[in-house]
């Protein structure tokens, strides 16, 4: 069965020496909790499609220590530089032209000539990292297309019994994940909204994002039905119809709110746990409109996906 870890030094080796033996381990990064595998193990990573259900074409974020083992796996740029210099760690992942003879797994680009990198900012999860001393590979730690983990909790209701552990160090202070920017064209592109916000990394480039066209998939993570509760969802709700559960923001009277003060960074952390507990009760779920401005950009995103027909 799972076992559950507490970030201690005890719980760090563990969770590091199981990774190390091709083991499935879910850890706490600040965005949300990762299901992680030795990027360098084919079989360990194979393990990650087949706990989540993941269809195989869709391509996993490395996440590595520090920006020096980044350079070991792709093609550097100054515009990888300057925003790794900014970011990392943190909310952020780029993705750069793949260096053959990585020594990653096929698995984890899909095939694709590109790789999706992370330096994670959550202490516990650098530790792990660090003691592993490799790269892990790692997908949100949820079953493929529902709602992403942002608590040990939360891991437990999709994979108990499907990972060898979880590394239980709470709430996710994030709350979304992270923002993911494509550098192996001529133009930074905007894959996924996310944490960061994208005004954010727009001032840090001097640049315009790209913004990738809806009907062309990226990121697989952009598919239109994704992080989908069991129940139906209804966005721009001016109150619950019959049956519903409210999903609120700022004042007002609601079932839940993401953030009764009306703060955006409160609301992503809370985004997906309220968008769990609602879905526990078994009914639809009407969410008010939130501000479609820095974070809000991303929250409206995974909701429009949460509500997409599937
Ligand atoms: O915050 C996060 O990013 C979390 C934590 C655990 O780090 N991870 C996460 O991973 O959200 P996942 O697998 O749920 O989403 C990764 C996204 C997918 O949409 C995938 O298609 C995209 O990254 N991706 C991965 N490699 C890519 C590549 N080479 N080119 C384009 N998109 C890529
Ligand atoms: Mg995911």
């Amino acid at each position: 069965m799972t076992e559950t870890l507490s970030p201690t030094a005890d719980g760090i080796a563990r969770a590091a020496a199981l990774l190390q033996e091709g083991a499935l381990v879910a850890l706490p990064t600040e965005t949300v909790y990762g299901l992680g595998a030795d990027a360098r193990n084919g079989a360990a990573v194979a393990g990650i499609y087949a706990a989540k259900g993941r269809p195989s074409f869709n391509p996993l974020i490395v996440h590595l220590p520090d920006v020096a083992t980044a350079k070991h796996y792709v093609d550097w740029s100054d515009q990888a530089d300057r925003l790794a210099q900014a970011f990392w760690p943190g909310a952020l992942t780029l993705v750069l032209p793949l260096k053959p003879d990585s020594g990653l797994s096929s698995l984890v680009t899909a095939g694709l000539p590109s790789l999706a990198l992370r330096v994670p900012a959550h202490p516990a999860m650098r530790e792990v990292l660090q003691t592993l001393g490799g790269p892990v590979a790692a997908p949100s730690a949820n079953l493929s297309g529902k709602i992403s983990p942002t608590t040990a909790a939360h891991v437990l209701a999709g994979l108990e019994g499907k990972v060898a552990a979880v590394l239980d160090d709470g709430a996710c202070t994030v709350g979304l994940e992270s923002t993911i920017i494509g550098l192996t064209g001529p133009c930074p592109t905007l894959l996924r909204a996310g944490g960061l916000p994208s005004e954010v990394i727009e001032a840090a480039l001097g640049q315009e994002l790209k913004i990738v066209d809806g009907a062309e998939i990226i990121a697989p993570g952009q598919l239109a039905s994704h992080y989908a509760p069991g129940a139906a969802v209804r966005l721009n709700a001016a109150a619950a119809e019959t049956g519903e559960v409210l999903l609120g923001f700022g004042q007002m009277r609601c079932d839940l709110n993401l953030s009764p003060s009306g703060d955006l960074t409160e609301a992503a952390a809370n985004l997906f746990d309220h968008l769990h507990r609602l879905d526990a009760t078994g009914r639809p779920i009407a969410v008010v409109p939130i501000p479609d401005h820095g974070l809000g950009r991303a929250i409206n995103d995974r909701l429009a996906r949460a509500a997409a027909p599937r």
